[in-house]
């Protein structure tokens, strides 16, 4: 599978016969290179509800007819705009034809902002996903701090890939990334979730240094650039 890093959390899985995107939040981020309209999958898969997550997923699922694979609360708040939904908690598996999506914690928040009315929806849990695809165990630990629980990830098996926040101030930052990593003990980490707006400018290749330090081999992936797994 080929999987293509869009900047911030986002992300596309690209299978024989599927395309998976991750938290596309495209419209907005002065760093991205893709449109929302170039892409076209057929499943969206959102760890939470902020806008700097859900993004685009309306315009395409609406364009592209994807099924979006989220919390049980923000599925429902997709439905009623007319969009195809798979909702499921935290603890939950859900088994698709082209693998297997388990919901774990992560430690943020999940109100949704409507400017408009000044309100907040609450969206359900915010989470991380741990994908079973083609043999391969991806983790996408979407918005988090550093938890102890990110060692029953793992379980007894390996994880091929994982991808980390390392942003710091909305979410944790390399420091507590790296105890992550360690925690996980993911075949290779990508870090996200950093550089898009001001707070949250990280040095990437530094993480990467201290990840190599620590024995970890970490990739930092370019906006637009594709990794083979
Ligand atoms: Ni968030
Ligand atoms: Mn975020």
């Amino acid at each position: 599978m080929e999987i293509v890093f869009h900047g911030h959390s986002a992300l596309s899985i690209v299978t024989q016969n599927h395309h998976l995107l991750i938290d596309p939040f495209l419209t907005g981020n002065p760093l991205a290179q893709v449109k929302p309209d170039e892409l076209s999958p057929d499943f969206i898969l959102l760890t939470h509800g902020h806008n700097d997550h859900l993004g685009d997923t309306v315009a395409i699922a609406k364009r592209s007819g994807a099924t979006v694979i989220t919390s049980h609360e923000l599925a429902n708040w997709l439905g009623w705009q007319g969009i195809e939904t798979i909702g499921f908690s935290i603890g939950g598996t859900i088994q698709m034809d082209w693998g297997t999506v388990k919901a774990y914690p992560a430690i943020h928040g999940n109100g949704y902002i409507d400017e408009e009315k000044q309100e907040i929806i609450y969206m359900g849990p915010p989470m991380g996903m741990l994908l079973t695809i083609e043999g391969k165990r991806i983790y996408h630990a979407g918005d988090t701090a550093l938890f102890s629980d990110l060692q029953l990830v793992r379980g007894d098996q390996p994880l091929d890939l994982a991808f980390l926040p390392i942003g710091d101030h909305f979410t944790m930052g390399p420091s507590d990334a790296i105890q992550a990593a360690k925690w996980l003990q993911a075949e290779r980490v990508v870090p996200v979730h950093y550089d898009t707006f001001p707070p949250i400018r990280q040095d990437a290749d530094a993480f990467i240094q201290a990840l190599a330090e620590s024995g970890i081999q970490g990739t930092k992936l370019a906006i637009g650039e594709t990794l083979s797994l």
